[in-house]
This record gives structure tokens, C-alpha cells and sequence, in this order.
């Protein structure tokens, strides 16, 4: 397994392209399933979350075709073969499930496997069943698989979600633009994810408003048809290298940020003391005036602070001056960066969903491993402001949400290498 070698090295100066979002591509590239007529998205981001995304579809007898190095994925599904996700691949990624609305949407039934537990949390997929079920659809569960079925087809129906879930959202809506009738879904999720997916969609001819909001409406259609879509910017990429300069001092211009992306998160950095200022190529970040300032975080739904930016933020913090109290809102078990911070000199007391970070002068390099994909970059940013070496091992984390990471943050005149593992 890889690692990657970190060397503190001072403040980072420069520009950071930021790509196009995971989270936006891992459900556009299902979308292709409701339509016989080609898909095709551009600005697509080069990992391997979306390598698995590729797999599953052409298990399902999709084609897909990876063009421009990755950056453009062009699919078509008119010839399925399968209407079963299995295991092997869902577990691997939890987004996998988002599958199961087109599927049965366009076929009238899927087989798609519960992902399992992540190290985040159990993540399980109630709130999914209890919106395709408002859509007359029929969903038990066998073997560890979600049996769904619609013989008759979906129909449109009012639903209120419990909880203004993302995945949940991106199956329920892209399953209501062939029910038959009108879906209205209160609780929805807002994250410019779903916006995207949304814009996507409609280019596809589904009739959908409200995207953005708590309530979406869908009136279904007989069929939708072929489309170019470019992915929106990753706002949590976008974010995390943020806090580079954040963490080290200097200033980055992030080239493709937008403010409306990450608006509550540069709230919080601005009242910590760096400022974001929003130009025509991106967003320019710099400390105001030395050492950051502690700020309390709450993990919420869109547009509120992001569950994906709490362990980069953590880290900040961990160098600020004053006490921080983070608490996560949104997964039950998103701490495990802190006792590797821990491990670095940081001052970190974890009680349950809470995390008391007490700001140190300077975290100190040491040998630490990463446990999820958004815990792997906190440490990475620790590793940059860091007195010494830090090497951070297990970094196919690291691979499943940020392409070229090295190549980026060396751009910007951090001392960064990847070192292949045995
Ligand atoms: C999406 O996951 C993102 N993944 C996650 O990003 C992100 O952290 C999350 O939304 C929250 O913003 C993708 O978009 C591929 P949820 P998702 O359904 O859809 C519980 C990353 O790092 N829940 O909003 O799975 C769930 O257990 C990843 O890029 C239920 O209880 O998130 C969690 O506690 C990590 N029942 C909370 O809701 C359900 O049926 C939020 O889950 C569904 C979810």
C-alpha cells in the first residue's frame, strides 16, 4: 500500500485547479439507466470511486466509455443485461445504491445489495425504501439484498422524508421522473449535488422545480432522452484545499471555486481570520493575520456546515489559537483523525458525537494512517504545517475523492511526494 511523505515547509503560494465533484458524478453516471440514449459528462473527476461507479454500470450491461484521460465519460444503457447490483461492488462503495431508483424506474424492478457498514457509520438505507414506497413501489429485503419491484410501474405521490438525506434524494427524484403522475418530496436534500443531478436531468427532459429547496417536485414522463452534462465543481475539494493556505500561511487561488459552493464554510474561516475573496477565476485564500483563531462547528445538511469538510477543519483547528468545540451532526462515528492528530501534538478530547480541540503552537511530523477517504486529507494538511516529516500511510483513501494530490499541493510549493508501497 502506499503512502505519502509530508515535509513542513512553510506558506503555500499559487493557483490549485479543483475538479469536477464526486458526489455529483457518482449520480449523474446512474442517470444513464433511465434513458436508452446516450449519456455523456464532462469534466468528470480521474478517481477511483468513479472506476468502481464504471464497473458497476457495465455489470448492468451498460457502456461506458472513459475519454480525455478521464475527464470525459461517455455511457449508454440501451442494451442492459442485468437489473442486479451485488455485493462485492456495493460494498466497496455505498454509492452504488443509487442505482436502485433509475433501475426500477425504467425496468420495473432491481436487486440491489445493502452496502454494509462504513468506518463512518452504518449508513443504512430506510429512508431510500420509505421514498421509493410512496412511489407504489414494492421493496423487501433478502440475503442482504433489496428485492424492489413495480409491476404496474411507479406513480407519483406526495412524500416527507425524516431526514433531509442525500443519496435517499438522488434515488427518490430521479425514480419520480418516470412514475406516472406528480412526486412532491418535502425534506429534500438541497446540495448543489442535487442541483446538478437536477440540471442533468431536465436536459433529459424530466420536468422537475424546486431543486435547491426542501421541496422538490417531479412530474414523471414516458421516457428521457440522451444529454451532455459537465459536472460541477467539487465543493469539498474545493474546500479542503482551502485550508491549505489556511494551515500554513501564504495564499492559493483555488481556479474554479464559486462562493455559492462553500458559503457557511468560508463563514467559518473568515471569523477564524482568513480571508476568501471570491475572483473571475476562483476563490483567493489567505490567512488575515497570523496564527487562526478557534471557531465551533456544527455539522449539518446543505446550506449548513459540511459533515465531508469536519476532520480538514479539525485539523485547522488543532493549530488555532483558543479552544474549539466540533460537533457532527450528520455520521455517528466521523472522529477517527482525532488520535491521529493526537499523535501529531494536537490537544483533542472526543466525547460521543464532540470533539474539543485546545489549539497548539505547532503539531509535530510523525508516522500516521488514514481510515476514510475525508480523514486521510485532515492529515495531510496537519502533515503540511508540521514541524518535521510526516508520513501517512493506507492513501487508496485518499484516491477514492482527490485526484493528483501530490502534483497539486506541489504546485503550490508544498514538500509532498507519494512513496509506492512494498
Ligand atoms: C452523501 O452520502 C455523500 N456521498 C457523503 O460523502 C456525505 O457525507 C453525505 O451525503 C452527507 O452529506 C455521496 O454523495 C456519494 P446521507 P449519503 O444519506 O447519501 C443516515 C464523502 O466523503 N441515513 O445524507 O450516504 C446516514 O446513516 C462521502 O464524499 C439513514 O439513516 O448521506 C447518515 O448518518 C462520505 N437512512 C445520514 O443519514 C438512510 O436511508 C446522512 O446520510 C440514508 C441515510
Amino acid at each position: 500500500m502506499d503512502s505519502i511523505l509530508v515535509t513542513g515547509n512553510g506558506p503555500l503560494n499559487g493557483q490549485i485547479p479543483i475538479a469536477g465533484a464526486k458526489n455529483a458524478c457518482l449520480t449523474l453516471m446512474p442517470a444513464t439507466l433511465l434513458s436508452e440514449e446516450p449519456l455523456t459528462l464532462t469534466n468528470a473527476p480521474r478517481l477511483s470511486d468513479i472506476k468502481t461507479m464504471t464497473a458497476l454500470l457495465q455489470s448492468l450491461g451498460a457502456e461506458v466509455s472513459s475519454l480525455q484521460d478521464g475527464q470525459v465519460q461517455a455511457m449508454s444503457s440501451h442494451d442492459l443485461t442485468s437489473q442486479t447490483a451485488d455485493y462485492e461492488i456495493v460494498r466497496k462503495m455505498r454509492a452504488s445504491n443509487l442505482v436502485l431508483g433509475p433501475l426500477l424506474a425504467r425496468f420495473g424492478h432491481a436487486v440491489v445489495s445493502l452496502p454494509g457498514g462504513c468506518a463512518i457509520g452504518a449508513r443504512p438505507m430506510d429512508l431510500h425504501v420509505e421514498g421509493l414506497e410512496a412511489l407504489g413501489a414494492e421493496i423487501e429485503l433478502k440475503d442482504g439484498y433489496l428485492h424492489a419491484k413495480a409491476p404496474g410501474g411507479l406513480k407519483g405521490g406526495v412524500h416527507e422524508m425524516r431526514f433531509a438525506s442525500v443519496g435517499a434524494t438522488e434515488n427518490i427524484v430521479m425514480a419520480a421522473t418516470l412514475a406516472k403522475g406528480t412526486t412532491v418530496l418535502k425534506n429534500a436534500a438541497r446540495e448543489p449535488e442535487i442541483v446538478d443531478l437536477v440540471e442533468c436531468l431536465r436536459k433529459m427532459g424530466a420536468q422537475i422545480s424546486g431543486e435547491g429547496t426542501s421541496t422538490i417536485e417531479i412530474q414523471g414522463v414516458d421516457r428521457l432522452h440522451g444529454a451532455t452534462h459537465q459536472v460541477v465543481t467539487d465543493r469539498i475539494e474545493l474546500g479542503t484545499y482551502m485550508l491549505a493556505p489556511a494551515i500554513c500561511g501564504g495564499e492559493v487561488e483555488l481556479l474554479g471555486g464559486r462562493m455559492r459552493l462553500v458559503e457557511s464554510f468560508a463563514a467559518k474561516l473568515d471569523a477564524a481570520g482568513v480571508s476568501v475573496e471570491e475572483t473571475d477565476k476562483g476563490l483567493k485564500v489567505a490567512r488575515k493575520n497570523g496564527r487562526v483563531r478557534a471557531v465551533d462547528v456544527v455539522t449539518e445538511p446543505f446550506p449548513g456546515f459540511p459533515t465531508d469538510l469536519q476532520a480538514q477543519m479539525m485539523a485547522l483547528m488543532c493549530t488555532a489559537e483558543g479552544t474549539s468545540v466540533l460537533e457532527e451532526r450528520i455520521f455517528e462515528n466521523r472522529f477517527m483523525h482525532a488520535p491521529e492528530l493526537v499523535r501529531m501534538g494536537a490537544d483533542i478530547e472526543v466525547h460521543g458525537g464532540t470533539a474539543t480541540v485546545t489549539g497548539v503552537e505547532r503539531l509535530k511530523g510523525a508516522p500516521v494512517m488514514a481510515t476514510d477517504l475525508r480523514a486521510s486529507v485532515s492529515l495531510i494538511l496537519a502533515g503540511l504545517a508540521a514541524e518535521g516529516e510526516t508520513v501517512v500511510s493506507r492513501v487508496y483513501h485518499l484516491d477514492r475523492g482527490y485526484e493528483h494530490v501530490v502534483r497539486k499541493l506541489e504546485g503550490v510549493g508544498a514538500k509532498i511526494e507519494r512513496i509506492k508501497g512494498q
